[in-house]
């Protein structure tokens, strides 16, 4: 007759309850042989496994990784691991930015008259721990639209020569990330996002462009980048970040001598539209609000030369880049204006109106003031910020290796 463990004996042993014993039977973490009667019966190895489950499980893997790791059928534990800890890691991160934040709010100065600490919480916390773009479909589509309409514009000179080794960090759903790898179509790419949603966006997106062997998209934090690499490209994610130095340094460290970082970034305070209306303005100021109570800083853009400077950054440059819409531009007008920046200020509406920051007339108007821009008569002016960085001394061996930018030459 067959020896073993019951569920219940189990139970009891581990402080599992049987009820999580029977899912984890189903999902195939531990599925014990049965009785003739139908009762479940745990063999030493499956009083192993399940010990090994639990302490898989107290890392805080899923169900399946933890079968896939025990069955051996894990294709690349290592890999499972890292990338769990990457996620861990920025966990921890955005744990730290709500902490710093909620002590902040604490022990800053009293609230507004009558305004008791809980709403003042509520009203300065409204967007901490959350990425103010947020990460609708509507915002893929936006960042979709932003690519493919600046394309010329940012990536205008940006090619990586063959054989070079690229890391893009905040790769989002992957639109910049095709334009970069059809520019530069003998490198090898790694894209890293810290969100396993906006991974499999990039990913589906790599793939469909045909890119995918020569682009590895990855779970990850730009603070942990993989490496070493020849060369990084940042677009549009120093502005979310509340230490924005740390992960330059970090990903300064990723790089081989002579490499270099290429960082685009925009800044709200460089836009300037006709006619000209001060409820646009506003619907912009909520959402530099919003990202700087985020951790971030909407206005990033012109602090890139001391920000790559401070992080060990040698041979800085940096370019202003201006998209102008007008009537000679109908194309901008409709890519940049209704498709790129009004969606994204848009976006905060919400927050911004649970925030307290405005109203929802004086916010709609805002918006239909903006996109008034891009009617005839209108003007809309954005100006980007695309840096370049170097690590080191280039010798004549990285240098064949070293993208092509005009800002270099
Ligand atoms: C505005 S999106 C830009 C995406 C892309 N670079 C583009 O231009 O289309 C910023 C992205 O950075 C990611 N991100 C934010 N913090 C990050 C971090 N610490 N490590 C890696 N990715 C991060 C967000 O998940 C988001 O997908």
């Amino acid at each position: 007759m067959a020896t073993g463990h019951t569920v219940g004996e189990l139970a009891e042993a581990t402080g599992l309850s049987v009820r999580v014993l029977r899912h984890w039977d189903e999902r195939g973490v531990v599925s014990p042989s049965r009785t003739p009667a139908g009762h479940r019966l745990y063999s030493p190895a499956d009083v192993v496994r399940l010990h090994r489950a639990i302490t898989l499980r107290a890392l805080g893997l899923r169900l399946e990784q933890v079968a896939a790791l025990l069955d051996g059928s894990d294709p690349d534990p290592a890999a499972t691991l890292r990338a769990h800890l990457a996620g861990v890691d920025a966990d921890l991160r955005r744990r730290r930015t709500v902490r710093d934040r909620l002590a902040e709010v604490l022990a800053g100065p009293p609230a507004a008259a009558g305004e008791d600490v809980l709403t003042t919480v509520l009203r300065e916390m409204t967007m901490i721990g959350s990425y103010v773009h947020g990460y609708h479909a509507s915002e893929a589509t936006r960042l979709r639209d932003q690519a493919a309409t600046l394309a010329d514009l940012l990536h205008e000179g940006v090619a990586f020569p063959d054989g070079a080794h690229v890391l893009e960090p905040g790769c989002g759903v992957g639109a910049q990330t095709v334009v970069l790898a059809a520019r530069s179509p003998g490198a090898r790419f790694t894209a890293l996002d810290r969100e396993p949603g906006q991974v499999a966006a990039a990913r589906a997106r790599v793939e469909a462009a045909g890119l995918a062997d020569r682009v590895d998209v990855r779970l990850g934090d730009v603070h942990d980048p993989p490496g070493p690499v020849d060369h990084v490209v940042v677009f549009f994610l120093l502005e979310h970040l509340p230490r924005p130095v740390e992960a330059l340094r970090a990903l300064r460290g990723a790089l081989r001598p002579g490499g270099t970082i290429t960082v685009v970034e925009g800044d709200h305070g460089a836009t300037a539209f006709h006619p000209d209306s001060a409820d646009a303005r506003a619907v912009i100021a909520c959402q530099e609000v919003l990202q700087r109570q985020a951790g971030g800083d909407a206005g990033i853009g012109r602090r890139l030369a001391p920000l790559l400077a401070d992080a060990g950054f040698d041979d800085v440059t940096v370019e202003p880049r201006t998209a102008h819409a007008h009537a000679g531009r109908p194309d901008l007008a409709d890519s940049l204006v209704r498709r790129t920046f009004t969606p994204m200020v848009a976006g905060v509406r919400e927050p911004a109106l649970a925030a307290g920051l405005t109203t929802p007339e004086r916010f709609d108007a805002g918006v239909r003031d903006l996109l008034r821009t891009a009617e005839p008569g209108g003007t809309f002016s954005y100006t980007f910020f695309r840096a370049v960085g170097a690590v080191g001394t280039r010798s004549a061996s990285t240098r064949s290796t070293s993208p092509t930018n005009p800002s270099r030459a």
